[in-house]
């Protein structure tokens, strides 16, 4: 199905509509004004500013050590260079857990200062609270639930979450919550497919995939993977669309070539 390339703006509402309809939703991360500028030409939906900033800006193992202040830069930057796509910030790991009050100043101070449209935060009836809190402020809110990566530490490793019943079980509970609560999406993340397809099929608010499988109604993968940036990265739910670390580390070596040569700059290429 090619872009509806027609809507002005994504916003919440049409992203229950794109689900009502069974319009499927594409979303990805951007952290910076360039890619932001790039992926929202091509038609993204969704542009998440994922606190994976952490691993694939910063070089970071884990998702925890990015702050606020460093969520709000990647997030202000990727606000300007958007005219069409939602823009939804991760709260980082630290912002939120544990106190309703410090996840709404978290919230508003990304809202103020980024302009960015929506926030997203991990886990289900444990943060109800801050989600309540948020939500009356009028900021719109993702949910986050299966594997969620600011609890590593927690679960030991990133495999498949929610495989045996007791945990699935939680999931289904959560995931109606999160619904009942008023959140407007909510992402699955490295979850068995049979499970992501009950969830998505007893929800109104659209699910939204990444190691989920087929039958969630909007995909999301870390750009920085999906462009064969993160070479070492791949895990089977991982389509990868181009391989930039060899395009521009052999661009690299051809700017270097050209400029040990003298090659660069020519003629034509000076004042
Ligand atoms: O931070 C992130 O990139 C995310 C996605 C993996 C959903 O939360």
């Amino acid at each position: 199905m090619s872009v509806n390339k027609e809507i002005k703006r994504i916003t919440t509402h049409v992203l229950q509509a794109m689900k009502a309809k069974g319009e499927r939703i594409a979303m990805l991360t951007a952290y910076d004004f360039s890619m932001a500028r790039i992926l929202d030409e091509a038609g993204i939906d969704i542009l998440l500013v994922g606190d994976s900033a952490s691993n694939v800006m910063a070089g970071h193992e884990t998702t925890l050590p990015i702050t606020l202040d460093q969520m709000i830069y990647h997030a202000s930057s990727v606000i300007r260079g958007v005219k069409r796509a939602l823009v939804v910030v991760d709260l980082p790991f630290g912002s939120y857990q544990g106190n309703s009050k410090k996840a709404l100043e978290s919230t508003i101070q990304i809202m103020k200062e980024s302009g960015a449209h929506a926030i997203k935060l991990e886990g289900g009836s444990e943060v109800k609270e801050s989600i309540t809190r948020i939500l009356s402020a009028g900021v719109p809110v993702m949910g986050h639930l299966g594997l969620t990566p600011q609890s590593i530490y927690k679960f030991g490793t990133y495999t498949v979450r929610a495989k045996q019943e007791e945990e699935a079980k939680k999931l289904i509970e959560d995931a109606m919550l999160l619904q009942e609560l008023g959140c407007f999406a909510i992402v699955l993340e490295k979850i068995p497919a049979a499970l992501t397809k009950q969830v998505s099929e007893m929800l109104t608010i659209p699910t939204i995939g990444i190691g989920a499988g087929m039958h969630a109604d909007g995909q999301v993968l870390v750009t920085h993977d999906m462009l064969g940036i993160t070479k070492d990265f791949q895990p089977r739910f991982l389509r990868t669309y181009l391989d930039l670390f060899e395009g521009i580390k052999g661009a690299t070596a051809n700017y270097i070539t050209d400029v040990k040569s003298r090659d660069f700059p020519n003629e034509t290429e000076q004042y």
